[in-house]
């Protein structure tokens, strides 16, 4: 009796199919396993004598070819359709997809019809075309391509800091400083019968955050080395291909700095680091990036990663521009901010290639910026970095250690009661230090080419548009 349970359960167990992910049947685990796999219909090919699909479930650029008999082709089986196939995983006579899906059973999950849905079979939509659809368009390939560098990139970024002793700080989205102090911030109101005060939910004025830094500096007083990767927001109301509402900063603290070098090697190591790990780790993807939809820009990315960033300051960022024959819509004279104009040239003047920019004047820059004192023009220690298509992509600065000074600048701006905490960071044990924020969705334009930030970012939020 027991031999006979054993025998049928075996049986029974061997007949279950085995749930595969379409990458993992696309490299052939289970080869001659009963499997089944779940996406969606990204081609249907009926004939006379049998069908080919192609199902794909996000897991893989690729889509997992389906055969089955004739028999098994239904009306409702189009593309986008969400579907069931369980079959046997075979070795293919293809040399670009070694392994298909001879099917036994198609089950139509989900119906999808084809001529409602904004996209079409084997049509190439460009991203300003997908974009119109945010709601739909992680259905489309590049779409797919993105999601996943970006994730990627996510890991690498973090793999980054986690291999070199950096610790990851949650830092909050409600707060009640400007870090920045541009004035570019979204107030936070309450509503509902919990109301206190009339929507004062916190009793100060509250905002969602432009930025993690002064948060990390506190943290930065206890651990030498942190950093946070989270969303910032700027109620910025410029319509440009490389500003949003809200977007990903990477942002890091580093105690006992002396330098800018030492934080520009940090700068540039993470660049190079996680740059590196995304080509070998989502080759296929970035590669319909470079191949497709912009081509040529993969002989960029290679000549970024060749040399180390050259470091110029913003005084000889200014001779650049000024000794140019460019017709500039914005001034270059010393003291000036540096425009998107301003830091293509500057970029297109060092080949094309990242440049970092250093000393920038003390008035461009916020509260935080180490004064330089020492310097006949009055500077402070301050970085950006300027990359080809994008402009600035990271800024960062040492920070002022100093209380006497960083209270009198306080003082000057009328926020010494505003800071007094963090004034107290320089009253108790302070430390040379300095820090960076990396915008995420810049870079992810840096190294795939893309030209508007609103086509690498999942769900973009910008002036007049907050969509879903
Ligand atoms: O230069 P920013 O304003 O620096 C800071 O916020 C510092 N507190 C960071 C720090 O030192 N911890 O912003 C940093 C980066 C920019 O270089 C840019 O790449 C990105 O954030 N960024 C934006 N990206 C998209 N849309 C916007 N509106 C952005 N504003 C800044």
């Amino acid at each position: 009796v027991y031999r006979g349970v054993l025998f049928s359960l075996r049986h029974y167990c061997k007949n279950i199919p085995i749930k595969l992910r379409v990458s993992e049947a696309l490299s052939g685990a289970e080869l001659g396993a009963n499997v089944k796999v779940q996406g969606w219909v990204r081609s249907v090919r009926p004939q006379k004598k049998n069908l080919f699909l192609h199902v794909n479930d996000g897991s893989s650029l690729q889509s997992l070819q389906v055969v089955g008999r004739a028999e098994l082709d239904d009306p409702l089986l189009t593309f986008g359709s969400a579907v069931e196939v369980s079959g046997v995983l075979k070795k293919s006579t293809h040399q670009k997809q070694p392994f298909e899906l001879e099917a036994d059973q198609i089950r139509v999950v989900g119906t999808c019809n084809p001529i409602d849905f904004p996209f079409k079979i084997k049509e190439r939509h460009s991203l300003e075309y997908i974009r119109q659809f945010p709601h739909l368009r992680c259905r489309t390939n590049v779409f797919g391509s993105l999601l996943r560098v970006r994730s990627e990139a996510t890991a690498a970024i973090h793999s980054y800091f986690k291999n070199n002793g950096f610790v990851q700080i949650h830092t909050p989205i409600i707060t009640s400083n400007d870090c920045e102090g541009a004035g570019e911030i979204f107030s936070v109101q309450s509503s509902g019968p919990q109301d206190v005060d009339d929507g004062n939910f916190f009793s100060v004025p509250t905002f969602l955050t432009v930025s993690g830094q002064l948060h990390l500096e506190v943290v930065s007083g206890a651990f030498s080395r942190v950093y946070t990767f989270g969303q910032s927001f700027r109620a910025d109301n410029s319509q440009t291909r490389r500003h949003l509402a809200e977007f990903f900063m990477v942002e890091a603290e580093i105690s006992f700095t002396q330098s800018l070098e030492d934080l520009i090697k940090v700068i540039e190591d993470m660049f190079r680091s996680a740059t590196e790990h995304v080509l070998a780790h989502s080759a296929e993807d970035v590669d319909l990036f470079h191949q497709r939809v912009t081509p040529g820009h993969r002989a960029t990315v290679d000549a970024m990663l060749k040399k180390s960033i050259p470091v110029i300051t913003y005084t000889e960022a200014i001779d650049i521009l000024k000794r140019s024959s460019e017709n500039f819509d914005f001034p270059t004279d010393w003291g000036c901010d540096l425009k998107t104009e301003h830091e293509k040239y500057v970029v297109k003047h060092c080949g094309n290639l990242p440049v970092f920019v250093t000393d920038y004047p003390y008035d461009l820059k916020p509260f935080y910026a180490r004064d330089n004192q020492e310097h006949s023009e009055r500077t402070v220690a301050a970085v950006d970095l300027l990359v080809p298509g994008v402009g600035e992509l990271c800024g960062g600065s040492l920070r002022e250690e100093r209380l006497d000074l960083l209270r009198a600048r306080l003082e000057d701006a009328g926020l010494a009661d505003t800071y007094s905490w963090y004034l107290d960071l320089r009253r108790f044990g302070s430390v040379p230090h300095g820090g960076f924020g990396l915008g995420f969705d810049r870079y992810l334009q840096c190294i795939l080419g893309v030209d508007n930030i609103k086509d690498v970012i999942p769900f973009p939020r910008f002036v007049q548009s907050c969509l879903l």
